[in-house]
Protein backbone atom coordinates (compact mmCIF):
# COMPACT_ATOMS: atom_id res chain seq x y z
CA UNK A 1 0.00 0.00 0.00
CA UNK A 2 1.63 3.36 -0.93
CA UNK A 3 2.58 5.41 2.07
CA UNK A 4 2.86 8.53 0.55
CA UNK A 5 -0.47 10.69 -0.11
CA UNK A 6 -1.01 14.43 -0.94
CA UNK A 7 -1.75 16.61 1.77
CA UNK A 8 -4.83 18.19 1.73
CA UNK A 9 -4.87 22.19 1.29
CA UNK A 10 -6.09 23.08 4.83
CA UNK A 11 -2.87 21.19 5.86
CA UNK A 12 -0.85 22.44 3.59
CA UNK A 13 -1.91 26.18 4.69
CA UNK A 14 -1.77 25.19 8.12
CA UNK A 15 1.94 24.42 7.66
CA UNK A 16 2.85 27.27 5.77
CA UNK A 17 1.25 29.70 8.13
CA UNK A 18 3.28 28.21 10.80
CA UNK A 19 6.19 29.34 9.29
CA UNK A 20 5.38 33.20 8.96
CA UNK A 21 2.65 33.35 11.85
CA UNK A 22 5.02 32.51 14.74
CA UNK A 23 3.11 34.76 18.00
CA UNK A 24 0.34 37.29 17.56
CA UNK A 25 2.98 40.27 17.12
CA UNK A 26 3.54 38.44 14.19
CA UNK A 27 0.30 39.02 12.90
CA UNK A 28 0.07 42.75 14.21
CA UNK A 29 3.20 42.73 12.33
CA UNK A 30 1.96 41.10 8.44
CA UNK A 31 -1.22 43.27 9.21
CA UNK A 32 0.67 46.70 10.19
CA UNK A 33 2.95 46.30 7.21
CA UNK A 34 -0.12 45.98 4.65
CA UNK A 35 -1.37 49.07 5.95
CA UNK A 36 1.86 50.69 5.69
CA UNK A 37 1.52 49.33 2.07
CA UNK A 38 -1.89 50.75 1.34
CA UNK A 39 -0.22 54.51 2.12
CA UNK A 40 -2.08 54.79 5.14
CA UNK A 41 -1.40 57.61 7.64
CA UNK A 42 -2.74 56.59 10.95
CA UNK A 43 -2.60 52.61 11.72
CA UNK A 44 -4.75 52.22 14.70
CA UNK A 45 -4.21 48.06 16.67
CA UNK A 46 -6.15 47.16 19.02
CA UNK A 47 -5.75 43.99 20.96
CA UNK A 48 -7.23 42.02 23.72
CA UNK A 49 -5.59 39.26 25.95
CA UNK A 50 -2.64 39.69 24.49
CA UNK A 51 -3.51 39.37 20.79
CA UNK A 52 -4.96 35.48 21.35
CA UNK A 53 -8.69 36.98 21.95
CA UNK A 54 -8.37 39.73 19.16
CA UNK A 55 -6.39 41.63 16.76
CA UNK A 56 -7.79 44.37 15.23
CA UNK A 57 -5.57 46.73 12.37
CA UNK A 58 -7.70 49.76 10.81
CA UNK A 59 -6.12 51.87 8.21
CA UNK A 60 -6.89 54.40 5.93
CA UNK A 61 -4.82 53.50 3.24
CA UNK A 62 -6.13 53.04 -0.31
CA UNK A 63 -8.53 50.19 0.51
CA UNK A 64 -10.01 47.05 -1.84
CA UNK A 65 -12.56 46.63 -4.19
CA UNK A 66 -14.86 43.70 -3.32
CA UNK A 67 -12.89 41.66 -5.94
CA UNK A 68 -9.89 42.23 -4.31
CA UNK A 69 -10.85 42.33 -1.33
CA UNK A 70 -11.74 37.99 -1.91
CA UNK A 71 -8.24 37.55 -3.88
CA UNK A 72 -6.41 39.06 -0.85
CA UNK A 73 -6.76 35.92 0.98
CA UNK A 74 -5.53 33.23 -1.31
CA UNK A 75 -2.41 31.91 -1.38
CA UNK A 76 -0.33 33.97 -3.63
CA UNK A 77 -1.77 36.47 -4.51
CA UNK A 78 -0.22 40.15 -4.45
CA UNK A 79 -0.71 43.64 -5.65
CA UNK A 80 2.88 43.99 -4.91
CA UNK A 81 5.18 41.94 -7.66
CA UNK A 82 4.33 40.44 -10.77
CA UNK A 83 6.91 38.27 -11.32
CA UNK A 84 10.22 37.31 -9.38
CA UNK A 85 12.34 40.06 -10.86
CA UNK A 86 10.56 42.55 -9.54
CA UNK A 87 12.07 41.70 -5.97
CA UNK A 88 14.70 43.75 -7.15
CA UNK A 89 13.09 46.81 -7.49
CA UNK A 90 11.39 46.05 -4.42
CA UNK A 91 10.14 49.21 -2.05
CA UNK A 92 7.32 47.48 -0.31
CA UNK A 93 7.09 45.54 2.61
CA UNK A 94 4.93 42.69 1.45
CA UNK A 95 5.71 40.77 -1.60
CA UNK A 96 4.77 36.88 -1.25
CA UNK A 97 1.23 37.24 -1.42
CA UNK A 98 0.76 34.84 1.50
CA UNK A 99 0.27 37.16 4.96
CA UNK A 100 -3.75 37.27 4.60
CA UNK A 101 -4.10 33.73 3.91
CA UNK A 102 -1.58 32.25 6.57
CA UNK A 103 -3.51 34.42 9.16
CA UNK A 104 -7.03 33.44 8.13
CA UNK A 105 -6.42 29.84 7.94
CA UNK A 106 -5.37 29.51 11.78
CA UNK A 107 -7.83 32.43 13.16
CA UNK A 108 -11.59 33.65 12.68
CA UNK A 109 -10.74 36.80 10.24
CA UNK A 110 -13.12 39.69 9.61
CA UNK A 111 -11.82 41.86 6.73
CA UNK A 112 -13.73 45.28 6.24
CA UNK A 113 -12.75 47.80 3.33
CA UNK A 114 -13.10 50.11 1.11
CA UNK A 115 -12.35 52.39 -1.87
CA UNK A 116 -12.28 56.45 -2.36
CA UNK A 117 -15.63 55.90 -3.96
CA UNK A 118 -18.32 52.70 -4.17
CA UNK A 119 -19.51 50.71 -1.05
CA UNK A 120 -17.50 48.77 1.41
CA UNK A 121 -17.37 45.21 1.83
CA UNK A 122 -17.00 43.01 4.63
CA UNK A 123 -15.72 38.73 4.68
CA UNK A 124 -15.68 36.53 6.82
CA UNK A 125 -12.92 33.54 7.21
CA UNK A 126 -12.71 31.09 9.65
CA UNK A 127 -9.79 28.21 9.71
CA UNK A 128 -9.37 28.85 5.40
CA UNK A 129 -13.04 28.98 4.71
CA UNK A 130 -14.73 31.90 3.43
CA UNK A 131 -17.96 32.00 5.30
CA UNK A 132 -19.58 35.32 4.34
CA UNK A 133 -18.88 38.37 1.66
CA UNK A 134 -21.68 40.94 2.11
CA UNK A 135 -21.53 45.16 1.58
CA UNK A 136 -20.94 46.99 4.58
CA UNK A 137 -20.54 50.69 5.13
CA UNK A 138 -16.91 51.99 5.42
CA UNK A 139 -14.87 54.90 4.75
CA UNK A 140 -11.67 54.25 2.58
CA UNK A 141 -9.53 51.86 4.29
CA UNK A 142 -9.73 48.51 5.84
CA UNK A 143 -9.61 46.97 8.92
CA UNK A 144 -8.94 43.67 10.12
CA UNK A 145 -10.07 41.75 12.98
CA UNK A 146 -8.42 38.18 13.76
CA UNK A 147 -10.30 36.29 16.48
CA UNK A 148 -9.33 32.80 18.16
CA UNK A 149 -5.43 33.05 17.27
CA UNK A 150 -4.57 29.56 16.54
CA UNK A 151 -7.50 28.05 17.79
CA UNK A 152 -7.18 25.35 15.11
CA UNK A 153 -3.51 24.77 15.99
CA UNK A 154 -3.81 23.13 19.37
CA UNK A 155 0.33 22.41 19.20
CA UNK A 156 0.56 25.72 18.32
CA UNK A 157 -1.47 27.19 20.63
CA UNK A 158 -0.36 25.23 23.75
CA UNK A 159 3.65 26.75 23.64
CA UNK A 160 1.96 30.32 23.18
CA UNK A 161 3.81 32.59 26.02
CA UNK A 162 1.38 34.48 28.89
CA UNK A 163 -1.08 37.68 27.40
CA UNK A 164 1.42 39.95 28.70
CA UNK A 165 4.67 38.87 27.36
CA UNK A 166 2.47 38.79 24.21
CA UNK A 167 1.52 42.09 24.98
CA UNK A 168 4.94 43.34 25.39
CA UNK A 169 6.23 41.75 21.94
CA UNK A 170 3.49 43.38 20.37
CA UNK A 171 4.23 46.97 21.42
CA UNK A 172 7.96 46.05 20.43
CA UNK A 173 6.16 45.39 16.99
CA UNK A 174 4.61 48.49 16.77
CA UNK A 175 7.33 50.47 17.98
CA UNK A 176 10.11 49.35 15.94
CA UNK A 177 7.42 49.77 12.27
CA UNK A 178 6.91 53.57 14.33
CA UNK A 179 10.67 53.74 14.17
CA UNK A 180 11.01 53.06 10.50
CA UNK A 181 7.99 55.48 9.34
CA UNK A 182 7.78 58.60 10.92
CA UNK A 183 5.27 59.96 8.69
CA UNK A 184 2.37 57.37 10.15
CA UNK A 185 0.73 58.01 13.37
CA UNK A 186 0.55 54.23 15.15
CA UNK A 187 -1.87 53.68 18.10
CA UNK A 188 -1.84 50.63 20.22
CA UNK A 189 -4.84 49.79 22.55
CA UNK A 190 -4.24 46.91 25.10
CA UNK A 191 -8.04 46.26 26.39
CA UNK A 192 -8.82 49.15 25.74
CA UNK A 193 -6.47 51.66 26.97
CA UNK A 194 -4.16 53.35 24.70
CA UNK A 195 -0.61 51.84 25.49
CA UNK A 196 1.20 53.61 22.65
CA UNK A 197 1.07 56.49 20.67
CA UNK A 198 3.04 57.79 18.32
CA UNK A 199 1.56 61.01 16.07
CA UNK A 200 2.51 61.36 12.32
CA UNK A 201 5.50 63.09 11.76
CA UNK A 202 6.91 64.96 8.54
CA UNK A 203 8.46 62.73 6.03
CA UNK A 204 11.69 61.41 6.84
CA UNK A 205 12.17 62.87 10.44
CA UNK A 206 13.36 60.06 11.73
CA UNK A 207 15.18 61.38 14.73
CA UNK A 208 12.23 63.01 15.66
CA UNK A 209 10.76 59.95 15.62
CA UNK A 210 13.45 58.46 17.80
CA UNK A 211 13.35 61.28 20.16
CA UNK A 212 9.37 61.31 20.34
CA UNK A 213 9.61 57.16 21.36
CA UNK A 214 12.38 56.64 23.29
CA UNK A 215 13.05 59.51 24.71
CA UNK A 216 15.89 62.35 25.33
CA UNK A 217 18.19 60.34 27.39
CA UNK A 218 18.73 57.24 25.03
CA UNK A 219 19.33 59.97 21.92
CA UNK A 220 21.18 62.88 24.14
CA UNK A 221 23.42 60.31 25.23
CA UNK A 222 24.04 58.62 22.15
CA UNK A 223 26.46 59.94 18.93
CA UNK A 224 24.21 60.63 16.06
CA UNK A 225 25.55 59.76 12.06
CA UNK A 226 24.27 60.92 8.95
CA UNK A 227 26.35 59.77 6.62
CA UNK A 228 26.46 57.70 3.23
CA UNK A 229 22.53 56.54 3.64
CA UNK A 230 23.06 55.47 7.11
CA UNK A 231 21.36 57.49 9.93
CA UNK A 232 20.60 56.93 13.21
CA UNK A 233 22.31 56.68 16.81
CA UNK A 234 25.15 54.62 17.85
CA UNK A 235 24.91 54.23 21.60
CA UNK A 236 27.51 55.75 24.09
CA UNK A 237 30.28 52.81 24.33
CA UNK A 238 29.67 52.48 28.41
CA UNK A 239 25.85 51.76 27.66
CA UNK A 240 27.28 48.13 26.66
CA UNK A 241 24.92 45.16 26.84
CA UNK A 242 26.53 41.28 27.53
CA UNK A 243 24.03 40.26 24.04
CA UNK A 244 22.65 42.03 21.02
CA UNK A 245 19.12 43.00 22.40
CA UNK A 246 19.65 46.14 22.17
CA UNK A 247 20.36 46.19 18.47
CA UNK A 248 18.11 47.94 15.76
CA UNK A 249 18.79 47.98 12.49
CA UNK A 250 16.69 48.87 9.41
CA UNK A 251 17.24 48.51 6.16
CA UNK A 252 15.37 49.87 3.44
CA UNK A 253 12.58 50.66 6.17
CA UNK A 254 12.50 46.77 7.39
CA UNK A 255 13.56 45.90 10.32
CA UNK A 256 16.78 43.34 10.09
CA UNK A 257 18.83 41.39 12.00
CA UNK A 258 22.31 40.47 10.52
CA UNK A 259 24.99 39.10 12.23
CA UNK A 260 27.48 40.48 9.65
CA UNK A 261 26.76 43.99 9.95
CA UNK A 262 26.23 43.62 14.01
CA UNK A 263 30.30 42.53 13.69
CA UNK A 264 30.49 45.98 11.61
CA UNK A 265 29.29 47.83 14.13
CA UNK A 266 30.87 46.15 17.02
CA UNK A 267 34.31 46.72 15.05
CA UNK A 268 33.21 50.27 14.36
CA UNK A 269 33.34 50.88 18.55
CA UNK A 270 36.73 49.21 18.33
CA UNK A 271 38.68 49.42 22.15
CA UNK A 272 36.23 51.79 23.33
CA UNK A 273 34.14 48.61 24.66
CA UNK A 274 35.14 46.50 26.47
CA UNK A 275 35.53 42.78 25.49
CA UNK A 276 32.96 40.42 25.07
CA UNK A 277 30.30 43.36 25.31
CA UNK A 278 27.97 44.43 22.19
CA UNK A 279 26.65 48.04 21.93
CA UNK A 280 23.49 49.43 21.30
CA UNK A 281 22.12 51.55 18.47
CA UNK A 282 19.33 52.06 16.22
CA UNK A 283 20.51 52.38 12.53
CA UNK A 284 18.70 53.23 9.21
CA UNK A 285 20.25 52.19 6.26
CA UNK A 286 19.38 52.85 2.59
CA UNK A 287 20.60 50.30 0.54
CA UNK A 288 19.20 50.30 -3.74
CA UNK A 289 16.64 47.29 -4.07
CA UNK A 290 18.51 45.15 -6.60
CA UNK A 291 21.97 44.95 -3.86
CA UNK A 292 19.94 43.23 -1.07
CA UNK A 293 18.07 39.94 -2.02
CA UNK A 294 14.85 40.39 1.00
CA UNK A 295 13.17 36.91 0.25
CA UNK A 296 15.55 34.27 2.41
CA UNK A 297 13.57 34.49 6.02
CA UNK A 298 9.58 33.20 5.98
CA UNK A 299 9.14 36.47 7.83
CA UNK A 300 11.80 38.30 6.51
CA UNK A 301 13.45 39.28 9.57
CA UNK A 302 17.16 39.16 7.56
CA UNK A 303 18.69 39.81 4.10
CA UNK A 304 21.23 38.46 2.02
CA UNK A 305 23.45 41.23 0.53
CA UNK A 306 25.51 41.78 -2.83
CA UNK A 307 28.21 43.12 -1.68
CA UNK A 308 28.38 42.43 2.21
CA UNK A 309 32.15 43.32 2.45
CA UNK A 310 31.51 46.77 1.25
CA UNK A 311 28.92 47.60 3.00
CA UNK A 312 30.23 46.33 6.20
CA UNK A 313 33.60 48.45 5.64
CA UNK A 314 31.39 51.31 5.42
CA UNK A 315 29.41 50.94 8.13
CA UNK A 316 32.59 50.03 10.40
CA UNK A 317 34.24 53.55 9.21
CA UNK A 318 30.85 55.33 9.40
CA UNK A 319 30.56 54.21 13.46
CA UNK A 320 33.89 54.69 13.81
CA UNK A 321 34.27 58.59 12.56
CA UNK A 322 31.14 59.01 14.83
CA UNK A 323 33.50 58.64 17.76
CA UNK A 324 36.02 60.83 16.01
CA UNK A 325 34.21 63.97 16.21
CA UNK A 326 34.48 66.15 18.76
CA UNK A 327 30.92 65.49 20.85
CA UNK A 328 30.33 68.33 23.44
CA UNK A 329 26.74 69.21 23.69
CA UNK A 330 24.38 67.20 22.49
CA UNK A 331 23.84 67.52 18.06
CA UNK A 332 21.95 70.71 17.67
CA UNK A 333 19.46 68.98 15.66
CA UNK A 334 18.51 67.12 18.73
CA UNK A 335 18.46 70.58 21.04
CA UNK A 336 16.14 71.33 19.13
CA UNK A 337 13.67 68.84 19.22
CA UNK A 338 13.60 68.81 22.90
CA UNK A 339 11.00 70.36 24.38
CA UNK A 340 11.20 73.45 25.70
CA UNK A 341 12.23 73.73 29.69
CA UNK A 342 9.48 74.42 31.18
CA UNK A 343 7.55 71.43 30.26
CA UNK A 344 8.25 68.07 32.24
CA UNK A 345 10.24 65.43 30.23
CA UNK A 346 10.60 62.06 32.01
CA UNK A 347 14.20 62.67 31.97
CA UNK A 348 14.74 59.19 33.73
CA UNK A 349 13.84 57.35 31.41
CA UNK A 350 16.18 54.48 29.74
CA UNK A 351 16.23 53.68 26.35
CA UNK A 352 12.83 52.78 26.84
CA UNK A 353 9.19 53.54 24.88
CA UNK A 354 6.66 55.44 27.17
CA UNK A 355 4.03 53.71 27.46
CA UNK A 356 0.55 55.80 27.32
CA UNK A 357 -0.07 55.53 31.14
CA UNK A 358 2.59 57.50 32.33
CA UNK A 359 1.78 60.27 30.22
CA UNK A 360 -1.99 59.90 31.37
CA UNK A 361 -2.66 62.80 33.69
CA UNK A 362 -5.64 64.57 31.59
CA UNK A 363 -5.22 67.71 34.38
CA UNK A 364 -3.10 70.63 33.35
CA UNK A 365 -0.13 70.46 35.63
CA UNK A 366 -0.82 73.83 36.79
CA UNK A 367 -4.17 73.54 37.77
CA UNK A 368 -5.06 74.53 41.19
CA UNK A 369 -4.84 72.23 43.53
CA UNK A 370 -7.36 73.28 45.73
CA UNK A 371 -8.86 77.43 46.11
CA UNK A 372 -6.79 77.36 49.80
CA UNK A 373 -3.54 75.68 48.89
CA UNK A 374 -1.06 78.38 46.99
CA UNK A 375 2.56 77.01 46.19
CA UNK A 376 5.13 78.98 47.87
CA UNK A 377 8.30 76.94 46.07
CA UNK A 378 10.53 73.99 45.89
CA UNK A 379 13.08 73.80 48.47
CA UNK A 380 15.56 70.99 48.49
CA UNK A 381 13.28 67.96 47.63
CA UNK A 382 10.27 69.48 50.25
CA UNK A 383 7.79 71.23 48.50
CA UNK A 384 6.42 74.57 50.62
CA UNK A 385 2.72 75.51 50.46
CA UNK A 386 0.46 77.89 52.13
CA UNK A 387 -2.89 76.40 53.06
CA UNK A 388 -5.19 78.92 54.55
CA UNK A 389 -3.25 80.07 57.94
CA UNK A 390 -1.13 76.84 57.72
CA UNK A 391 2.49 76.35 56.56
CA UNK A 392 2.72 73.02 54.32
CA UNK A 393 5.81 70.72 54.01
CA UNK A 394 6.08 67.96 51.51
CA UNK A 395 8.81 65.31 51.51
CA UNK A 396 8.65 64.90 48.07
CA UNK A 397 11.01 62.01 48.03
CA UNK A 398 8.59 60.02 50.70
CA UNK A 399 5.78 61.48 48.46
CA UNK A 400 7.15 59.45 45.58
CA UNK A 401 7.61 56.24 47.73
CA UNK A 402 4.23 56.75 49.21
CA UNK A 403 2.50 57.11 45.78
CA UNK A 404 4.67 53.81 44.97
CA UNK A 405 3.64 51.93 47.58
CA UNK A 406 -0.21 52.21 47.35
CA UNK A 407 -0.08 51.67 43.72
CA UNK A 408 1.77 48.14 44.02
CA UNK A 409 -0.44 47.15 46.89
CA UNK A 410 -3.27 47.70 44.76
CA UNK A 411 -3.87 44.60 41.70
CA UNK A 412 -3.43 46.66 38.17
CA UNK A 413 -2.57 49.97 39.64
CA UNK A 414 0.54 50.08 38.71
CA UNK A 415 1.66 51.86 35.71
CA UNK A 416 4.68 50.22 33.65
CA UNK A 417 7.37 51.10 31.52
CA UNK A 418 7.80 49.11 28.37
CA UNK A 419 11.72 48.65 27.25
CA UNK A 420 12.93 48.56 23.94
CA UNK A 421 15.52 47.49 24.60
CA UNK A 422 14.93 43.94 26.88
CA UNK A 423 17.22 43.86 30.11
CA UNK A 424 18.30 40.68 30.08
CA UNK A 425 20.09 39.17 33.85
CA UNK A 426 21.73 35.77 34.77
CA UNK A 427 20.93 34.27 38.02
CA UNK A 428 21.70 30.94 39.92
CA UNK A 429 19.60 28.18 39.39
CA UNK A 430 18.48 28.31 42.76
CA UNK A 431 18.12 32.12 42.06
CA UNK A 432 16.22 30.93 38.94
CA UNK A 433 14.39 28.67 40.13
CA UNK A 434 12.84 31.53 42.72
CA UNK A 435 12.29 34.03 40.46
CA UNK A 436 10.04 31.40 38.04
CA UNK A 437 8.09 30.69 40.91
CA UNK A 438 7.29 34.38 42.10
CA UNK A 439 6.44 35.57 37.83
CA UNK A 440 2.89 36.11 38.58
CA UNK A 441 3.72 38.50 41.82
CA UNK A 442 6.25 40.15 39.24
CA UNK A 443 3.75 40.73 36.65
CA UNK A 444 1.17 42.58 39.72
CA UNK A 445 4.13 44.46 40.84
CA UNK A 446 4.81 46.21 37.10
CA UNK A 447 7.21 43.43 35.53
CA UNK A 448 6.97 41.77 32.22
CA UNK A 449 9.34 39.03 32.70
CA UNK A 450 10.41 35.51 31.03
CA UNK A 451 12.81 32.81 30.94
CA UNK A 452 15.22 33.00 27.99
CA UNK A 453 17.40 29.37 28.79
CA UNK A 454 17.61 28.16 32.24
CA UNK A 455 18.74 30.92 33.64
CA UNK A 456 18.72 33.92 32.60
CA UNK A 457 15.20 36.00 32.35
CA UNK A 458 14.48 39.05 29.70
CA UNK A 459 13.08 42.15 31.22
CA UNK A 460 10.29 43.66 28.54
CA UNK A 461 8.45 46.27 31.06
CA UNK A 462 9.30 47.56 34.49
CA UNK A 463 7.21 49.66 36.73
CA UNK A 464 7.24 53.29 35.34
CA UNK A 465 8.95 54.33 38.58
CA UNK A 466 11.72 52.08 38.51
CA UNK A 467 15.30 53.48 36.90
CA UNK A 468 16.83 50.80 34.75
CA UNK A 469 19.91 50.62 36.40
CA UNK A 470 18.15 49.23 39.61
CA UNK A 471 16.09 46.47 37.97
CA UNK A 472 18.40 43.71 39.03
CA UNK A 473 18.71 45.07 42.68
CA UNK A 474 14.85 45.57 42.93
CA UNK A 475 14.37 41.49 41.20
CA UNK A 476 16.98 40.46 44.02
CA UNK A 477 15.66 42.17 47.12
CA UNK A 478 12.19 41.11 46.40
CA UNK A 479 12.85 36.85 45.50
CA UNK A 480 15.35 37.48 48.74
CA UNK A 481 12.66 38.87 50.65
CA UNK A 482 9.30 37.59 52.04
CA UNK A 483 7.45 36.96 48.85
CA UNK A 484 4.29 38.28 49.52
CA UNK A 485 2.35 41.30 47.48
CA UNK A 486 2.50 43.73 50.82
CA UNK A 487 5.86 43.25 51.52
CA UNK A 488 7.63 43.44 48.02
CA UNK A 489 5.15 46.84 47.74
CA UNK A 490 7.18 48.13 50.85
CA UNK A 491 10.41 46.81 49.24
CA UNK A 492 9.85 48.09 45.78
CA UNK A 493 8.58 51.30 46.25
CA UNK A 494 11.83 52.63 48.09
CA UNK A 495 13.32 52.66 44.73
CA UNK A 496 10.51 55.19 43.39
CA UNK A 497 13.00 57.66 45.66
CA UNK A 498 15.51 57.35 42.71
CA UNK A 499 18.64 59.51 42.23
CA UNK A 500 17.28 62.99 41.30
CA UNK A 501 16.72 64.86 44.38
CA UNK A 502 15.84 68.44 42.92
CA UNK A 503 12.45 68.67 41.50
CA UNK A 504 10.93 71.40 39.50
CA UNK A 505 7.18 73.02 40.95
CA UNK A 506 5.55 71.55 38.34
CA UNK A 507 6.57 68.25 38.97
CA UNK A 508 6.64 68.21 42.75
CA UNK A 509 2.89 70.14 42.35
CA UNK A 510 1.95 66.73 40.08
CA UNK A 511 3.20 64.64 42.44
CA UNK A 512 1.42 66.02 45.03
CA UNK A 513 -1.51 66.00 43.86
CA UNK A 514 -0.74 62.37 43.37
CA UNK A 515 -0.07 62.16 47.06
CA UNK A 516 -3.68 63.45 47.85
CA UNK A 517 -5.12 60.62 45.88
CA UNK A 518 -3.16 58.15 48.64
CA UNK A 519 -5.60 56.33 51.31
CA UNK A 520 -2.56 57.49 53.48
CA UNK A 521 -1.07 60.59 52.06
CA UNK A 522 0.25 62.24 56.09
CA UNK A 523 2.34 58.86 56.64
CA UNK A 524 4.14 56.35 54.98
CA UNK A 525 3.38 52.39 55.65
CA UNK A 526 6.04 52.53 58.82
CA UNK A 527 4.50 55.52 60.10
CA UNK A 528 6.76 58.55 59.60
CA UNK A 529 5.68 61.57 58.34
CA UNK A 530 5.43 63.07 54.74
CA UNK A 531 3.31 65.82 54.79
CA UNK A 532 4.12 68.24 57.63
CA UNK A 533 1.99 71.37 59.17
CA UNK A 534 3.07 74.71 60.47
CA UNK A 535 0.75 76.93 62.44
CA UNK A 536 1.79 80.36 62.74
CA UNK A 537 2.43 79.85 66.78
CA UNK A 538 4.37 77.10 65.63
CA UNK A 539 6.28 78.98 63.57
CA UNK A 540 6.80 81.98 66.24
CA UNK A 541 7.84 79.12 68.94
CA UNK A 542 10.63 78.54 66.77
CA UNK A 543 12.08 81.88 66.23
CA UNK A 544 11.26 82.32 70.10
CA UNK A 545 13.54 79.69 71.53
CA UNK A 546 17.05 80.98 73.18
CA UNK A 547 19.80 79.48 71.30
N1 LIG B 1 -4.65 46.93 4.65
C1 LIG B 1 -4.69 46.73 3.32
N2 LIG B 1 -5.09 47.72 2.48
C2 LIG B 1 -5.15 47.52 1.15
N3 LIG B 1 -4.81 46.37 0.55
C3 LIG B 1 -4.40 45.35 1.31
C4 LIG B 1 -4.32 45.47 2.74
N4 LIG B 1 -3.92 44.30 3.23
C5 LIG B 1 -3.72 43.47 2.17
N5 LIG B 1 -4.01 44.11 1.03
C6 LIG B 1 -3.92 43.53 -0.34
O1 LIG B 1 -3.96 42.14 -0.19
C7 LIG B 1 -2.81 41.56 -0.81
C8 LIG B 1 -2.42 40.33 -0.02
O2 LIG B 1 -1.89 40.69 1.24
P1 LIG B 1 -0.81 39.77 1.90
O3 LIG B 1 -0.29 40.39 3.12
O4 LIG B 1 -1.39 38.41 2.00
O5 LIG B 1 0.34 39.71 0.80
P2 LIG B 1 1.46 40.77 0.44
O6 LIG B 1 1.46 41.90 1.38
O7 LIG B 1 1.29 41.09 -0.98
O8 LIG B 1 2.76 39.89 0.63
P3 LIG B 1 3.33 39.23 1.99
O9 LIG B 1 2.77 37.88 2.12
O10 LIG B 1 4.79 39.23 1.75
O11 LIG B 1 2.89 40.12 3.10
C9 LIG B 1 -1.77 42.64 -0.83
O12 LIG B 1 -0.84 42.45 -1.90
C10 LIG B 1 -2.62 43.90 -1.02
O13 LIG B 1 -2.91 44.13 -2.37
MG1 LIG C 1 1.52 41.56 3.43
Amino acid sequence: MARIRLLSEETINQIAAGEVIENPASVVKELAENAIDAGASEIRIEIRGGGQQLIRVSDNGCGMGADDAALSLERHATSKICRADDLSELRTMGFRGEALASIGAISKLTLTTALEKGPGHQIEMEGGRLLKVAPCPRQRGTTIDIRSLFYNVPARKKFQKSAPVNAAEITKTVTLLSLAYPEIGFTLVHQERETFCAPALEAGSFYSRALQVLGETFCAASFQIDHKGFRGFAGNPSQHRPNRSGQYLFINRRPIFSLALSHAVRDGYGTRLTEHRHPIYLLHLDIPPHLIDVNVHPQKREVRFQEERLIKEELREVIQQAFEEPKGAPPVLIRSLLPPPSQPFPWDLPLSFKMREERADPEPLCAPIHEEVHPLGVFSHYLLLEEGNLLTLIDLLAAREQVAFEKLSKKGAIEKTGLLLPFVFELSSAEAHAMEAHLSLFEELGFSLRLSGAQSFIVDAIPAFLETSAIRDALMQIIEGKTSLMNSAQLLSRFARGNKKQFMLQEALALFKELRKCSSPFQNFQGKPIILHLNQDEIAKLFSKKI
